[in-house]
């Protein structure tokens, strides 16, 4: 295949032309693509990004009965795995009879840098914070004006030498964004701040600064919610499979205990509840990769990568809680664009950014103790075989008579792909 240039100024079908021509396509290759391009609302999901060829569907479902801060929410989720939705259901379900989730938020504090190099002597530049705040933000006036009419803008600064490596400077801006997620603000707020930069060095008879590069961080270990739900080990039953709820409540906190102490495990632990937290990210327009990272660096915070949640078992109360980042946003970007994430928003109540935080957080909490809870009792294989059957049978080629049969037969037995086999194959004969 040659290296093509120019590709993203090519038609839609003269794209489609050119793969064809270049790789071996299925005959229903473009047939297919164009029966997922939306018939009157094509031109919205072309602008979201280039190169677009069609619509890549995935389900959008709702989790109802979250009680949240005694609040009833139905959460909107975006994912393709069989048994999330069904798992924070279930979960939403039974905390919503057992005191619901408690959350709160910390703070909705941002940071972006602005990196340069220099060389001056820290000394001179260290003591100027106070001033060079107020110059940037005179400087910065009409970029923030309606982001401070709203509460938010650029609230603090700091100049960091890096003393690992020397002659480079981090300048530290800290910003509120009110409701929106905030990352265009940042950046344009950090690059706008890099002349005004060189203009107060001048002014204060300095060497000028050599700008690197200037981009909001991901890392927002201060934009955080913690999520608890606790209630009497004996209410836990209905969890506890063949176990006692007094036994049920002691694995399930040493198994929590052991994603505290083991990498290993604390990956899978809090990927559980990441399906919980990106099914809400997703559904309501929201950056999923900026809230996996800041989770994932804030769960290594102290050294080791732990679980990001927590659990105790005390007094005959079992408590479980989650603390996690969660830059989210209520308002611009695709959280408006998208047709769907409005009517996720919709079907919250258009919520604030800090109430769609708790949202998101109690999502994540669900599905982390719906998972754990599998774990310690039956396994998840059962569950999740029993929801995922549609899926294998599709992908057998099940005509709906023979799915039908099969839900039927596998209902109380273990689903497995040889199984699944054998069965349509009796059937056939
Ligand atoms: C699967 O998507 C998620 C789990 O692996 C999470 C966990 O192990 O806690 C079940």
């Amino acid at each position: 295949m040659p290296i093509i240039k120019g590709f993203s100024k090519l038609s839609r079908s003269q794209k489609t032309a050119w793969l064809r021509e270049q790789l071996a396509l299925s005959e229903d290759f473009e047939s297919t693509l164009a029966e997922f391009r939306h018939p009157a609302r094509q031109a919205t999901f072309d602008e979201f990004s280039e190169n677009t060829l069609t619509n890549y569907l995935l389900p959008f479902g709702v989790a109802p009965n979250f009680l949240i801060n005694d609040q009833l929410y139905v959460v909107p989720m975006v994912i393709e795995e069989s048994s999330v939705v069904a798992a924070a259901s279930r979960a939403a379900s039974f905390w919503a009879q057992n005191g619901g989730f408690q959350t709160r938020v910390k703070d909705l504090k941002k940071t972006g840098h602005l990196w340069f190099e220099w060389d001056g002597a820290a000394e001179q530049l260290l003591p100027l914070e106070e001033q060079l705040m107020a110059f940037l933000r005179e400087a910065l006036k009409d970029l923030s004006a309606s982001m401070e009419a709203r509460g938010g803008g650029l609230q603090h600064l700091q100049i960091l030498p890096q003393e690992e490596l020397p002659g480079v400077y981090q300048l530290l801006l800290e910003f509120y964004t009110g409701d929106s997620m905030g990352a265009n603000f940042i950046n344009s707020c950090l690059e706008a701040a890099k002349e005004p930069l060189n203009r107060f060095l001048e002014q204060k008879g300095l060497p000028p600064a050599q700008p690197l590069m200037a981009i909001l961080s991901n890392h927002t270990p201060d934009c955080t919610v913690t999520c608890k739900v606790s209630c009497k080990v004996e209410d836990l039953a209905p969890y506890a499979g063949g176990l006692t709820a007094e036994d049920f409540a002691r694995k399930f906190k040493l198994a929590v205990d052991v994603a505290r102490q083991n990498t290993h495990r604390a990956v899978t632990h809090n990927k559980g509840i990441y399906n919980g937290i990106d099914a809400v990210v997703l559904a309501t327009g929201n950056d999923f990769r900026a809230v996996e990272a800041a989770g994932h660096a804030f769960a290594a915070r102290d050294g080791r990568y732990r679980s990001l949640s927590e659990c105790e078992v005390a007094d005959g109360r079992f408590s479980f809680w989650l603390t996690v980042p969660l830059a989210l946003g209520t308002v611009g970007g695709l959280t408006r664009l998208h047709p769907i994430a409005q009517k996720a928003m919709e079907l919250l109540g258009q919520p604030k950014a800090a109430e769609l935080m708790q949202v998101a957080a109690a999502a994540g909490l669900a599905n982390n103790f719906g998972a754990v809870a599998s774990l310690v009792t039956t396994g998840i294989q059962k569950g999740h075989m029993k929801l995922h059957l549609s899926n294998m049978l599709t992908a057998l080629g099940a005509s709906e008579a023979e799915k039908e049969a099969a839900r039927a037969w596998f209902s109380d037995k273990t689903v497995s792909q040889q199984a699944l086999r054998d069965f349509l194959e009796s059937r056939r004969k």
